[in-house]
């Protein structure tokens, strides 16, 4: 029998409970790895880490807001305290603000950056710390198609997600020599509580029509990209992005 690709390894998923991130953290349960999972609500938090205790009943939650600073070392503090040493860290946290340009106040343009790109450099510096000081580990940051393409009435979101790829690059390239790799993976359209109710009927119909597979994708297919960044499969793979979109950057007209 093959033995589990994340055996042995520790994992941690900002953003896993809900949606994308909650089915990384049981695709990585599913090979081996022990899983935390970290969010804002405490319900959704436990009702995703008991459901992942029926497999390992070492599975961990933390109700954390990842837009405070200090919150960030305090869950590095509980993760090395709880799970010792930590291999994996996804970045799965995201919000967006879905209007024109110039009707996005101040307090939204914030929310956005603070949550989906400032949120992301200080939960890799301060949990990659635990990495680096160990000399190994793969942070996975969640992007988008809108990192690539500029994306009408989702400014600030574009913003976040393009910062997403520079952080990725600049840490993949300060951190090769140190042992921690830094990759990200763009999803395409996936209905999830992200956009399942802010997404006009129309703007879901432009994506299906723009997407070579006319479909949505099921979180299910992220699963493989995750595991090929967060295993040893990857290990001379750092500063780039996989893009599993059904084939929307490929696309033209
Ligand atoms: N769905 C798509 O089609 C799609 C496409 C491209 C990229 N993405 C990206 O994929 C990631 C996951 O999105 P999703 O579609 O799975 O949406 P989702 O179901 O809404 O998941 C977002 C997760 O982030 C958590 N979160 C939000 N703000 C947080 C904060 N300040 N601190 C800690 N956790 C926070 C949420 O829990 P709480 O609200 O309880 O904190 C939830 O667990 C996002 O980065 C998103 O931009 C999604």
């Amino acid at each position: 029998m093959p033995t589990a690709r994340l055996s042995g390894l520790n994992a941690l998923v900002i953003g896993g409970s809900s949606g994308i991130g909650q089915t990384l953290a049981e695709g990585f349960q599913r090979e081996g790895a022990r899983v935390a999972i970290a969010a804002r609500t405490t319900d959704k938090v436990s009702r995703v880490t008991e459901r992942l205790r029926e497999s390992d009943s070492s599975a961990l939650g933390y109700t954390v807001d990842v837009t405070e600073r200090q919150a960030i070392d305090r869950l590095a503090t509980d993760v090395s305290r709880d799970m010792g040493t930590l291999d994996i860290l996804v970045n799965c946290q995201g919000t967006t603000v879905i209007k024109p340009a110039t009707e996005v106040s101040e307090a939204e343009f914030d929310q956005v950056l603070d949550t989906n790109l400032k949120s992301v450099y200080f939960t890799s510096t301060v949990l990659g710390g635990l990495m680096l000081d160990r000399g190994q580990g793969a942070i996975i940051n969640i992007a988008s198609l809108a990192a690539h393409r500029g994306w009408p009435n989702a400014c600030a979101y574009s913003i976040s997600k393009h910062g997403i790829l520079g952080l990725t690059r600049t840490l993949a390239a300060e951190w090769a020599e140190q042992g921690v790799r830094v990759n990200s993976i763009s999803p395409g359209f996936f209905l999830t509580e992200l956009n399942r109710d802010r997404m006009p009927a129309e703007r879901k119909q432009a994506a299906l029509t723009r997407t070579p597979y006319n479909r949505f994708g099921e979180v299910d297919e992220l699963v493989g990209a995750a595991l090929f960044l967060a295993s040893e499969e990857s290990g001379f793979v750092t500063g780039t992005d996989i893009s599993v979109d059904g084939g929307y950057l490929a696309g033209g007209i």
